[in-house]
């Protein structure tokens, strides 16, 4: 067996400043005077006049910044004597909040970057409060350009102060501050000699002596990326250790399940291991053979993990589009990926002030506590005490783009409260009895299509025939059921899963069930069709063009709507997305109500 390597301790820490405060000059001048910087690559640097400019060294990603990559942030490795260094560089403006978290997201230490000249900015206050927010625990303050400033200890001194109250009122962490000067390397490695009233340790000695991360004292964590079956006498479990150590032999539960076993084997690339830690890639087969699939954790079996299906989370929300409550996303936890739902938001953060604003929705870059309800249970740890197990990224289902990231707070019991009541009469006993097989027909189109004269035809003839429908209409549920609701787009995802949800109740009861809801969003008619797991869902897209519909305005609503006395009215001031694939796509326009219904009647009938 070969031994345990032991891993060089790793200090991870982020550079947050404004445009032009020096950033680049600043990690570059500590990379080139720590010794990390090869010499072939140091007379790459020299400009014109022979003058070293340390930016070059870091600003090489600018072009593909501008490039508009989603999430942007450039990493650089270093090594002192006494420690690994991982940096995370991210863009200064205000626009990159998502790529500050997504580099703080993993950092143990912060250098925020305050210029001399300036002292402390409304986006110096912002940067601090995201940083403690992602749970760094350390904030060095850089005082940079003090050369500008002809090393005055007294600029020094009210910079270092007003952060101070700063800190204290918002209840960051409290900072180390130390005077430097990039261009010139003023206390990074060297101690200034401009500065002989400051006695302190210069930036790398604060690195090299912050204390790491704690993953190794933790209990045993690692979510299951994979299952490797090479051949039928082996079956283990490949991940990477979050945090802890683990050792064969070692009593482990697995989570959500709860199932628990014995480490048999821990298998790396070049052979066994008798223990493996934190940070290492492994394959762990039992002692029992036990279901785990690839998403589950696998914890100390003396310290089992949580799992939850509803919980309180901090949100960075990262896409152009607002988020909408009741709308379905992907969210990613460790190697899982469940569907999601933001249900309530508590509030929204003002980053600046440290305000608790209520809020209906947030927007790019905005910060906000939320409730979220889970398609099927996660195991997790809350992100303060585990920044692997408690964090997820939102991801919008249709665009496949990440949308959101989110920090759990805690769980919340609601759920675990309502347990489901076991019915003994199934749907296909309900059906039986009305000798039809229930499903669930989806006309979606804008207002004045003809969407509910079609469905009410095909109630009509379906009734005719003896069979059991029931028509939900639109503009009957906003009577009654949904009579609190408008048109916003969340109110309209809301007015959707009830919809869903009613439907899926009277298909389950052995109808036939007519939906006819202008239900204009993608998202939320993948969602009802989700809802309804095994019962048929067929969707019925009711075209007509806009303009057609507009010309006739049988309400005049569309005339009102351009008035603007009707806001986020359907094709005028809010958007229909068309069904892509739609089961039945009905011309609605070029043919008699009656054509089209019996167009339904005809595809439905085969297994009706
Ligand atoms: S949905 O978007 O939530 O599916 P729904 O089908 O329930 O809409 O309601 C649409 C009906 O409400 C329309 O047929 C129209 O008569 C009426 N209505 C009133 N205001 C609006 C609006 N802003 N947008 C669309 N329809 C509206």
């Amino acid at each position: 067996m070969t031994s345990t390597t032991l891993q060089r301790d790793t200090l991870r820490f982020i550079t947050c400043g404004s445009v032009d405060d020096g950033k680049s000059t600043l990690i570059g001048r500590l990379l080139h005077d720590a010794g990390a910087v090869p010499d072939d690559q140091v007379a790459a640097l020299r400009d014109a006049d022979g003058r070293l400019d340390f930016s070059l060294l870091v600003d090489g990603l600018l072009a593909e910044r501008e490039q508009g990559i989603t999430i942007d942030v450039a990493y650089r490795y270093f090594s002192t004597p006494r420690r690994q260094f991982i940096v995370a560089d991210t863009p200064g403006h205000e626009q990159y909040t998502r790529n500050m978290a997504t580099g703080a997201s993993t950092a143990d230490a912060a250098v925020v970057l305050i210029d001399a000249r300036k002292g402390v900015l409304t986006q110096t206050r912002r940067h601090s409060h995201i940083v403690s927010l992602l749970g760094v625990r350390h904030i060095i303050l850089a005082v940079t350009k003090m050369d500008m400033v002809a090393w005055s200890q007294d600029a020094f001194d009210a910079i270092v102060a007003d952060y101070l109250a700063f800190a204290e009122a918002a209840g960051l962490p409290t900072p180390v501050a130390i005077p430097v000067s990039g261009v010139n390397g003023d206390n990074l490695v060297q101690h200034s000699e401009a500065a002989e009233w400051y006695a302190g340790p210069t930036l790398l000695q604060v690195l090299e002596t912050l204390p790491a991360a704690e993953e190794m004292a933790r209990p045993f964590r690692m979510a299951v990326q994979g299952v490797s079956r090479p051949n039928l006498d082996f079956r283990g479990y490949t991940g990477r250790i979050t945090s802890g150590v683990v050792a064969v032999g070692d009593a482990v539960a697995v989570s959500p399940s709860g199932i628990r076993s014995h480490v048999e084997r821990i298998v790396v690339m070049g052979g066994d291991l008798d223990r493996a830690q934190a940070g290492q890639s492994v394959t762990l087969t039992f002692t029992d053979e036990i279901d785990v699939t690839r998403g589950d954790v696998l914890a100390a079996a003396d310290a089992p993990l949580e799992a939850a299906d509803q919980f309180e989370a901090t949100i960075v929300w990262m896409a152009e589009a607002e988020l909408i409550p009741g709308r379905v996303y992907d969210l990613k936890i460790g190697t899982r990926t469940v569907p999601a739902q933001i249900t309530d938001i508590r509030h929204r953060v003002n980053v600046n002030t440290q305000e608790k604003l209520s809020a209906r929705t947030l927007e790019l870059n905005d910060i906000g506590v939320c409730h979220l309800s889970l398609g099927q249970d996660v195991a997790f740890e809350p992100y303060a005490a585990n920044r692997e197990l408690g964090a997820f990224i939102l991801i919008d289902r249709l665009a496949r783009a990440t949308v959101g990231a989110g920090m759990i707070r805690f769980a919340l019991r609601r759920a675990h409260n309502i347990h489901r009541q076991p019915v003994k009469v199934d749907r296909r006993q309900r059906a039986a009895l009305k000798g039809q097989k229930p499903a669930v027909l989806w006309f979606t189109g804008l207002s004045g299509a003809g969407k509910s004269t079609i469905a009410n035809l095909v109630e009509e003839r379906l009734s005719a025939e003896g069979r059991h429908a029931y028509l939900i209409d639109g503009d009957n549920l906003r009577h009654g059921l949904s009579r609190d609701l408008g048109f916003t787009e969340a109110d309209r995802v809301e007015n959707i899963r009830r919809a869903a949800e009613v439907a899926r109740m009277m298909a389950d009861a052995g109808l036939i069930v007519l939906v006819s809801l202008i239900s204009p969003f993608r998202a939320d008619r993948a969602m009802a069709r989700e809802m309804m797991g095994d019962i048929d869902f067929i969707e019925v897209f009711v075209d007509a063009p806009l303009e057609v519909v507009e010309t006739r305005d049988v309400k005049g609503l569309y005339a009102k709507a351009r008035r603007g006395e009707l806001l986020n009215f359907t094709g005028i001031d809010s958007p229909y997305e068309a069904p892509e694939t739609p089961d039945i796509h009905l011309l609605s326009s070029t043919c008699q109500p009656e054509e089209a219904a019996k167009a339904v009647i005809n595809h439905v009938r085969a297994w009706l």
